[in-house]
């Protein structure tokens, strides 16, 4: 059965009063977290554990908004190199692979031996948690979170130590800080959020990871950095440079368009790298096109502000259509907005898969949330379309 959400029977479900509500903004989420009975269920659904009928194949979908994909990449010039590098295939390509680390390096001001590149940033989430988890110990995180790195670490026998987001959905970094115990190995951090979307404050962060990375090492997750408006990245690279014990990680799958190309890169120091690179293959283990591919888009500034600025329009254009059928949604500043549904997730994923939009759900604080990731405006459209039909 289909319930019909409007903000009546929202604001009924959660127990707000009208009181400060201002229609399709944002601010609602801003300030009312704390009704919500945050023990009943924290942990976010995870999206490996649902078993529905999902589309095997999602590239015929209409509109795919599920991975929080970049539509518009790789860029003209960066499809260009790597069609031009296919025939390098016979060969590894770690020559060229350490072109990109000095390029980064420069990028990020740190010296060439803080970059290691690997197959997608995720891939060095879950080599840092092997080798950081070998004899168990604790992780601290915010929930809901990027489950990566915390995945591998449970897998590795290490305890989840999750600190709610604070009311304004920003990581709640006193209780974070008072989570740390002996057996903390490291403390993970990813901004802006995901699957939230949500910002924790640059200079707040900074302080904190300052702080902290003098006694624990602390993994920044930077995956969305870009998106950002640029006055406002504020990344933690800086904090490498007076010797704190941070990794950073970034990833050319999102505003650089290369998700399937699989180029992503951590920064720390040397000596947090040496442990991690007992257990890769380092730069024999990078795809000679994908690393051709990411020097080319490091140049592709106009690209990227492109995407950031589309990003932005759409993702206005759908919390804008949300705010009109009467519902809410977290304040994003990524690729990805999420906001409450009144129906099980299950069932919405698979009336959205009927109409070939692929979307997510997660459960967070006892609520189900849809997560849409930003696709094109004609996507958006189709979006907003099907979850009509489907909610409302
Ligand atoms: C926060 C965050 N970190 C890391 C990743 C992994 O990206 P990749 O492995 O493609 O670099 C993702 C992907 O969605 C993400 O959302």
């Amino acid at each position: 059965m289909t319930m019909k959400l409007n903000r009546r029977n929202w604001l009924k479900s959660t127990s707000l009063t009208t009181a400060g509500l201002a229609v399709g903004s944002s601010s609602l989420f801003a300030t009312t977290s704390k009704n919500q009975d945050i023990s009943a269920k924290m942990r976010f659904w995870e999206w490996e554990n649902q078993t529905f009928n999902k589309p095997k194949d999602l590239w015929n979908l209409k509109a795919r908004l599920l991975a929080n994909e970049n539509p518009y990449g790789p860029s003209p010039k960066t499809r260009l190199t790597i069609m031009e590098s296919v025939g390098k295939g016979n060969r590894y390509g770690q020559g060229d692979a350490m072109k990109l680390t000095e390029m980064i390096a420069e990028k990020e001001g740190v010296p060439k031996e803080y970059i290691m590149l690997g197959p997608g940033s995720s891939d060095l989430l879950e080599k840092t948690a092997i080798t950081h988890f070998l004899d168990g110990g604790n992780i601290v995180s915010a929930d809901p979170a990027y489950m990566s790195i915390i995945k591998t670490a449970k897998n590795m026998k290490a305890e989840w130590k999750p600190v709610p987001l604070t009311d304004t959905w920003e990581h709640d970094l006193a209780g974070m800080e008072a989570a740390i115990d002996s057996k903390t190995q490291l403390v993970y951090i990813c901004n802006p959020n995901n699957p939230t979307g949500t910002i924790t404050n640059g200079k707040n962060l900074w302080d904190f990871c300052s702080k902290v990375a003098d006694k624990k090492l602390v993994f920044v997750d930077e995956a969305y950095l870009e998106f950002m408006d640029p006055k406002d990245q504020l990344s933690m690279v800086g904090l490498l440079n007076e010797g704190k014990n941070v990794i950073i990680s970034r990833t050319f799958s999102k505003v650089h368009g290369m998700a399937g190309l699989r180029v992503g890169y951590i920064v720390a120091l040397p000596s947090t790298l040496e442990k991690i690179q007992k257990v890769t293959r380092s730069n024999m283990s990078m795809n000679v096109t994908a690393v051709k591919g990411a020097m080319a888009s490091m140049g592709e500034t106009g690209f990227i502000d492109s995407c950031r600025a589309k990003n932005k329009a759409c993702r206005e254009y759908v919390c804008a259509e949300l705010g009109k059928l009467g519902y809410d949604y977290l304040p994003s500043h990524t690729s990805f907005v999420l906001f409450p549904i009144e129906m099980d997730g299950k069932t919405y994923l698979e009336k959205m898969f009927a109409e070939s939009i692929g979307v997510r759900s997660f459960e967070v604080f006892g609520k189900t949330y849809c997560r849409v990731s930003i696709g094109t405006m004609k996507e958006m459209e189709l979006f907003v379309d099907a979850f009509k039909k489907v909610m409302v």
